[in-house]
């Protein structure tokens, strides 16, 4: 089993105030797979993909992914596995804006690799070309429409070969034909034995996935 999450639980605290957003969460995931989490806002949904995405701890229960336990790791250890097995995709696609399509494709491959400036170079504008933006590559985020910055995103995403993409709501900012093609773009990658990890509260976005897993109050059903 790729991913197995065994009563997961997470409280956040403000001030004196406890928050529940995760209530004892059990599910697996195999490799290979492409699962749509699907939910209400407020749901835990973003709560549950960080945690998936070894950007925050649970408070309690145990995550078990590529049979390493990922509640028992620190910081450094929790950042080496995100870098080199999970590829992420956000809403708001986190480009840096003074910063090209080209570069912020090179950007995760300045961590714990030995390729040269003109192999990261060259593997940047491969995974660009790949992705259809060629005749992009020196432009900033804010020249590019939103569905392209989007393409830039999962570009940087696939650029350290990851096992996993996680994408939380990837199509929250984009109109409706390009989420469509975004998506078309996740099954593509699917296919080539990525694990994809979508999260949603669209139905017709969840309907591209294979299976879907719905969450409520911080729980499953
Ligand atoms: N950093 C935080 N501090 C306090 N409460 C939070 C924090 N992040 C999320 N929450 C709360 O946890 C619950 C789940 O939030 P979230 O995981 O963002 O849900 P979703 O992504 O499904 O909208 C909500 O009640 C939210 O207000
Ligand atoms: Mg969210």
């Amino acid at each position: 089993m790729l991913i197995t999450l065994n009563q997961i639980t997470k409280v956040y605290q403000i001030g004196e105030v406890d928050i529940p957003a995760l209530r004892g969460v059990t599910f697996t995931i195999d490799r290979g797979e492409f699962v749509a989490i699907m939910g209400a806002s407020g749901s835990g949904k973003t709560t549950l993909m960080n945690i998936l995405g070894c950007l925050d701890q649970p408070t309690s229960g145990q995550y078990s992914l590529d049979d390493t336990e990922i509640t028992r790791l620190n910081r450094n250890e929790l950042a080496y596995i995100r870098n080199k097995k999970i590829g992420f995709v956000f809403q708001n696609f986190n480009l840096l804006p003074r910063t090209s399509a080209l570069e912020n494709v090179e950007l995760p491959l300045f961590y714990g690799n030995r390729l040269s400036s003109r192999q990261k170079y060259q593997r940047a504008i491969e995974m660009l070309t790949r992705l259809g933006l060629a005749d992009r590559l020196e432009h900033y985020p804010s020249q590019l429409s939103g569905g392209q910055q989007q393409r830039v995103a999962i570009a940087r995403a696939l650029i350290n070969q990851p096992s996993i993409i996680l994408a939380d709501e990837p199509t929250g900012n984009v109109d409706s034909k390009t989420g469509q093609e975004i998506m078309k773009l996740f099954q593509q990658l699917n296919q080539e034995e990525i694990t994809i990890i979508l999260i949603t509260h669209e139905k017709d976005i969840a309907d591209y996935a294979r299976r879907l897993i719905h969450i409520k109050d911080g729980e499953i059903v």
